[in-house]
């Protein structure tokens, strides 16, 4: 049980060295490994999952609903534009989360500008690399202390 969670989609296990141009040189794990020390420096406790499949990411938002999990952190990657099912599973679980991507989806191309998370999600961090899970994090560490 941990009450931050930080959900990653498809294709974010590559992150280091898939298309460094649009997402950096920061492998996931570099990320994870500071998003731990900063809950650390807090009394929060925090937990991670990386899928590629969608069922596993539904199945594991719905368990957030009872595991006591409090806010979530999100980058749905390519099912930010595709999937009503992971909308419906937030949705339905009614959990606070901050939509994260590490580049700016509203600068690619026009299938990257539809999100299907952004109108429920608590705020959006778009196109500030790996900073925007730091960023999200202290802000739902802030959001939970408020
Ligand atoms: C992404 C943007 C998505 O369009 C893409 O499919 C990803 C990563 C990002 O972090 O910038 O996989 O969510």
């Amino acid at each position: 049980m941990a009450e931050l969670l930080v959900l990653n989609g498809p294709n974010l296990n590559l992150l280091g060295t898939r298309e460094p141009g649009h997402y950096g040189a920061v492998t996931l794990a570099v990320i994870e490994d500071r998003l731990a020390q900063l809950a650390a420096e807090t009394a929060y406790s925090i937990a991670f999952l990386q899928s590629n499949g969608e069922r596993e990411m539904i199945e594991r938002i719905h368990r957030a609903a009872t595991d006591g999990t409090r806010f979530i952190v999100f980058n749905p990657a390519a099912w930010t534009h595709t999937s009503i099912a992971l909308r419906d599973a937030l949705a339905a679980v009614g959990l606070p989360f901050i939509e994260v991507h590490l580049s700016n989806i509203h600068a690619r191309e026009k299938f990257r500008q539809r999100s299907y998370f952004s109108d429920i999600a608590l705020g959006v961090i778009t196109g500030l690399g790996a900073l925007g899970y730091e960023l999200a994090l202290t802000a739902a560490i802030s959001h939970l202390q408020s």
